[in-house]
């Protein structure tokens, strides 16, 4: 019998390797014989691409307000995950993903300062049944994270609207997700992303191995 797939969140603040141990549990799960997608958020469906990208890069006089920019956020959910993740699941995949909602309760809870209440009530309705197996959060000093990130910045020359925010912005983001794991400690496993990659790899695959 096929085993069952599963739903597997990478979380953290900007730099701190999200995309690096993706990409690496990916390369360890497909040798081990486990069909994987690999996906994002925001994103991840060809609409929800066209939310981030208004999302991340939208530049025009006319301001995105808080409750838009978490509107758009939960709209690009409700797509990902019943036309992609939920669907995949079923198949008996296993799906890693670049943020899930605990970056929306860190950045726009904790981060803006909506109320959390009513940021976890709009999760819920984007999500359903949907709820990660396992989130791994990579927790990092802001300033960390930025020191990483510039060289990409700078060839590219786009800084996105998160990453211009304030550094007491990224502060209250980081406490969020810390926040939000301490709550959650079964399915929340918060790894350190100071240390070497592929130390941290190894550290994710121990994780991923209990809940696969
Ligand atoms: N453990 C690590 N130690 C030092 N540098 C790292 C580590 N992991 C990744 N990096 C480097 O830091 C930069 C950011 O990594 P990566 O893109 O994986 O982070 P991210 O969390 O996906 O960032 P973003 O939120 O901006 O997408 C890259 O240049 C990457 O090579
Ligand atoms: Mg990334």
């Amino acid at each position: 019998m096929n085993k069952p797939g599963r739903f597997i969140t990478f979380e953290g603040p900007e730099g701190a390797g999200k995309s690096t141990q993706l990409l690496l549990l990916k390369d360890y799960l497909t040798r081990n014989g486990r069909q994987c997608l690999t996906t994002r958020e925001p994103g991840g469906t060809p609409i929800g691409e066209q939310l981030r990208q208004l999302l991340k890069h939208h530049n025009a006089d006319e301001p995105i307000f808080d409750e838009t920019e978490l509107l758009l956020l939960e709209a690009s959910r409700v797509q990902h995950v019943r036309y992609q993740i939920a669907p995949a699941v079923r198949r008996g995949v296993i799906v890693l993903c670049d943020r899930f909602y605990d970056s929306t309760t860190a950045y726009q809870g904790y981060g803006r300062k909506m109320d959390l209440e009513r940021v976890r009530l709009l999760n819920d309705l984007a999500a359903g049944s949907c709820r990660p197996d396992l989130t791994i959060l990579l927790d990092l000093p802001p300033e960390e994270g930025f020191k990483r990130t510039a060289a990409r910045q700078e060839t590219q020359n786009t800084h996105d609207r998160f990453e211009l925010e304030r550094l007491d912005f990224h502060y209250a983001v980081r406490n969020g997700f810390l926040e939000i794991a301490r709550r959650e400690p079964e399915r929340i496993k918060i790894i350190s992303a100071l240390a070497a990659p592929e130390q941290i790899h190894r550290q994710i695959a121990e994780f991923v191995n209990h809940v696969i």
